[in-house]
């Protein structure tokens, strides 16, 4: 009974000025699962087969194409609503309101669907999910001491293949039906309490928003199909890795903060990202005071406030970083032959992807270039670890480059022309290198 009293009180408090999700969750929750079970009756979990039958649902398959839109879109609107109901409740402070289960199946929900939207970005295996997949579990593998552990497991081992996908699949429908029992146990709660409560006010306002929700999925659909669902571009070649990643908007921030502090500080940032789940989930154990107005809790708000700052600056760092290779290094000097030959070889296979030169002009997944010279490695050498580096560094993610040897030596020798301490460099355009060639030798009026 002495649990009841403000349990009563807290609700009974005028401030009930919240939005009411319940219909657009329920609307865009139905609607994803509907789609989706149209999809699932097309589409072939194999490696080989799976792009070309997402394809054919979107060009041959009556309405395939919309079914897929509204799927994607759905999935990630329902994101976005669960998001903006988890700041509600933060900012109103509700998780106080008697019901602190609320907020950790909430903050459960949010996640498990943010693994639903990851696995499904995988699934129609085009270039750019399939290398923005890759790119998100090697940000994953950063995570000091059990990343790479974790990472193997989803991914069935060391590559991204036909054993992924199983997995991503299965992982993808059977969380789906976690969440559906999620929402179908908040919803049973919530009819036996508040529901009851409901005035002709909220409903109104919750059927308002459900209405907003719809026009906003209809515009996303009509007007940005590419935003939620893939473009289908190009069958993923596992070979080749694309001039650009596309991460899923959720993910951005892995980008940056993931590599770079976990490299840095190992055991600090595991510690922060333990301290940091914790906090998360015993918020309403541990915030025990009773006022509710966000202003008169001042360190929640700076926590929800410089949390949300960090997100937001390391989304931007990432989007920032989607873009590399765009410019290549080049000793400022005439250039050999091969030298120039090499260098065409590397923004060809994008090996920017990976790997910088001198802290510049690519991502940091891989060693920078320069160290190449400093760990002496002799041309063969190097020629030998771009055909197999698997054989050099067992479970490394560099894939294996079957370069013709001409190519393959004018590339060792452009690396091995990267030396810092010998010479200066300049950095030159991509495009203008790549189609007008620098065949002759006019690198000094290039930039
Ligand atoms: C998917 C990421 C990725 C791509 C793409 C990639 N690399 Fe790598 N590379 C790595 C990683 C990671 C290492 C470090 C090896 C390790 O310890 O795993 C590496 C190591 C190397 C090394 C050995 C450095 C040394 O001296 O120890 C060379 C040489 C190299 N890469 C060249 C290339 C070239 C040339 C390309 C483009 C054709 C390329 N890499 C593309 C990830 C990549």
């Amino acid at each position: 009974m002495s649990q009841e009293l403000p349990r009563n009180q807290i609700r009974t408090q005028p401030s009930r000025s919240g939005w009411n999700f319940r219909y657009a969750l329920w609307g865009v929750f139905t609607l994803t699962l509907v789609s989706g079970v149209f999809l699932m009756v097309y589409y072939v979990p194999q490696f080989g087969q799976a792009f070309f039958s997402v394809r054919r649902m979107n060009e041959q398959v009556p309405f395939g194409w919309m079914l897929r839109r509204i799927h994607g879109a759905g999935g990630n609107i329902l994101l976005i609503l669960l998001l903006l109901y988890l700041f509600q409740v933060f900012y109103r402070g509700d998780y106080k309101a008697g019901r602190p289960a609320a907020w950790v199946s909430g903050i459960l929900a949010f996640g498990i669907t943010l693994w639903i939207n990851f696995t499904g970005f995988f699934l129609p295996l085009s270039q750019a999910s399939f290398w923005g997949t890759a790119t998100v579990l090697s940000n994953l593998s950063a995570i000091p001491y059990c990343g790479s552990f974790f990472v193997d497991f989803i991914r069935g081992g060391k590559e991204l293949g036909g054993t992924s996908l199983m997995r991503f699949y299965s992982m993808h429908i059977g969380f789906s039906a976690l969440v559906a029992l999620l929402l179908f146990r908040h919803q049973r709660r919530a009819s036996n309490g508040k529901m009851a409560e409901e005035n002709e006010c909220q409903r109104f306002q919750g059927i308002s928003i459900a209405w907003i929700t719809a026009a906003l999925l209809l515009a996303a659909i009509t007007f940005v199909p590419n935003w939620f669902s893939d473009p289908l571009q190009e069958a993923a070649n596992p070979l080749a890795n694309p001039e650009r990643i596309f991460l899923p908007w959720y993910f951005l921030y892995l980008e940056e903060t993931l590599k770079f502090l976990a490299g840095a500080y190992p055991v600090l940032s595991l510690v922060a990202i333990t301290a940091f789940a914790f906090l998360l989930f015993s918020l309403p154990y541990i915030d025990r005071n009773p006022e509710r107005s966000i202003l008169l809790r001042p360190l929640s708000l700076g926590l929800g406030a410089t949390f949300l700052v960090v997100v937001l600056y390391f989304s931007f760092l990432g989007m920032a970083n989607a873009r590399y290779g765009e410019r290549i290094i080049l000793p400022a000097r005439t250039l050999l032959n091969s030298e120039i030959r090499g260098a065409q070889v590397y923004l060809e296979k994008n090996c920017a992807y990976c790997h910088q030169i001198f802290g510049r002009e690519g991502r940091r997944e891989g060693p920078d270039v320069s160290v190449i010279r400093q760990r002496k490695r002799s041309p063969e050498w190097v020629q030998h670890f771009i055909l197999n580096p698997r054989l050099y560094q067992p479970g490394t993610t560099m894939p294996r480059y079957a370069i013709p040897l001409e190519d393959l030596e004018a590339l060792a020798a452009y690396l091995l022309s990267l030396d810092p301490q010998k010479e200066r460099f300049k950095a030159v355009e991509r495009r203008r290198f790549i189609d007008y060639g620098f065949y002759h030798n006019n690198v000094r009026d290039a930039d």
